[in-house]
């Protein structure tokens, strides 16, 4: 239920280390990876949690997590390959491991496989175009997927890019970046907001432990971006956004515009789908897409100018101009001598409310 819609100065986040929360969360998923882009590959390296993963499809379809780490003297298994369809094989000494990360073959000696012979495995599932894991030890819980449905049932066309970077930062500082787009005004400033956007109406809500943060402003010029989704629209506009922040670190938004007073649907945007799975305290892998909705054009070449454009302007968004300050703020963090406790504004209601539930969550696993 909401229950805050208020944004007075925010209370402050129970944490000695205010920026970041430590730890991780495990019992979760987290997106691996696109499915088109490990299926490309044989095998697919990737660090969770700081965990090196390897993934990888049987011959009977089934997708595969194990430690990416051989027993006997801790080879990388992703350089290996997979034999007889469903077996990974060590490159170094030959060892073979099943899809559970069994030992299951030993080409020396008499033979014998030692108990110890074995690597961790993590259920992963396919969903939503993309492959997710579940890192903890309590039974995975397949209904806490999150709902990047609209994946699913968009038309191709109103589809983007399913794109990615690696950000040298906390995972944090990125949850924090994207529930407080104020910074859309300054730091993508013409591409995702513009002056006229810094005085939005703000409304921080809750429901279970989902935070969702509005953001509202009201007979403004379409930004950049917004204004070619709808090449007539009515000159002013309402420009709106909800991010919703699902535990740990996946996100779901709904940006655009419509006509001044009506309802937000009524207008044109997307749905931004951003998934931050951290590989370490230091740095997270950022899948992120966009799909479309209200389309207000049925031109097929400005449709596929559109789709390209989304694309290439989110990811220049996000690689040139959000992460080299959030990878600053990072270096900052490392180098500080002392706690740094950060001064809050109205526009950090979402910050503060999220790393509220994200500390309940982890308090509640380490106990
Ligand atoms: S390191 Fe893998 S078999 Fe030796
Ligand atoms: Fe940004």
């Amino acid at each position: 239920m909401a229950d805050d819609s208020r944004t007075t100065v925010p209370e402050r986040p129970p944490v000695t280390q205010p920026l970041t929360a430590s730890g991780f969360l495990h019992n979760a998923w987290y997106m691996a990876g696109w499915v088109e882009d490990c299926a490309q590959r044989p095998l697919t390296p990737r660090t969770v949690l700081g965990e090196p993963i390897v993934l990888f499809k049987t011959a009977q379809g089934q997708w595969v997590a194990l430690e990416d780490r051989c027993a006997h003297r801790f080879a990388p298994l992703s350089r290996g390959h997979i034999v007889e369809g469903c077996k990974l094989q060590c490159p170094y000494h030959g060892l073979q491991y099943d899809a559970a990360g069994a030992c299951v073959f030993n080409p020396h000696g008499n033979r014998r496989i030692p108990p110890q012979a074995r690597v961790r495995s993590w259920p992963v599932v396919e969903k939503h175009k993309a492959l997710w894991v579940w890192m903890g030890g309590a039974p995975a819980r397949p209904d806490e997927i999150p709902d990047f449905s609209v994946l699913d049932e968009a038309p191709a066309l109103h589809g983007t890019r399913l794109d990615y970077i690696l950000i040298a930062a906390n995972y944090q500082l990125i949850v924090d970046n994207l529930l407080d787009l104020s910074h859309t005004s300054y730091l993508h400033e013409g591409i995702l907001g513009n002056a006229e956007t810094v005085q939005s109406q703000i409304k921080c809500d809750q429901e279970g432990r989902d935070v969702l943060v509005s953001r509202h402003a009201s007979n403004v010029a379409a930004p950049g971006m917004f204004a070619q989704f709808w090449p007539d629209h009515p000159g002013k506009v309402d420009k709106f956004t909800v991010m919703r922040w699902m535990a740990p670190s996946n996100m779901r938004l709904i940006s655009g515009i419509c006509a001044v007073g009506a309802e937000p649907m009524s207008g044109t945007g997307y749905y931004a789908l951003h998934m931050l799975t951290p590989a370490d305290q230091h740095s997270t892998h950022y899948f992120f897409t966009a799909v479309r909705f209200g389309v207000k054009t049925t031109d097929l070449a400005l449709n596929l100018a559109l789709q390209e454009k989304i694309a290439t302007m989110r990811r220049f968004a996000f690689a040139e101009q959000d992460a080299p300050v959030i990878e600053a703020q990072q270096r900052i963090l490392d180098q500080a001598d002392r706690t740094l406790d950060p001064v809050l504004l109205e526009i950090d209601a979402g910050p503060v409310r999220y790393k509220r539930v994200l500390n309940q969550l982890l308090r509640a696993e380490q106990s």
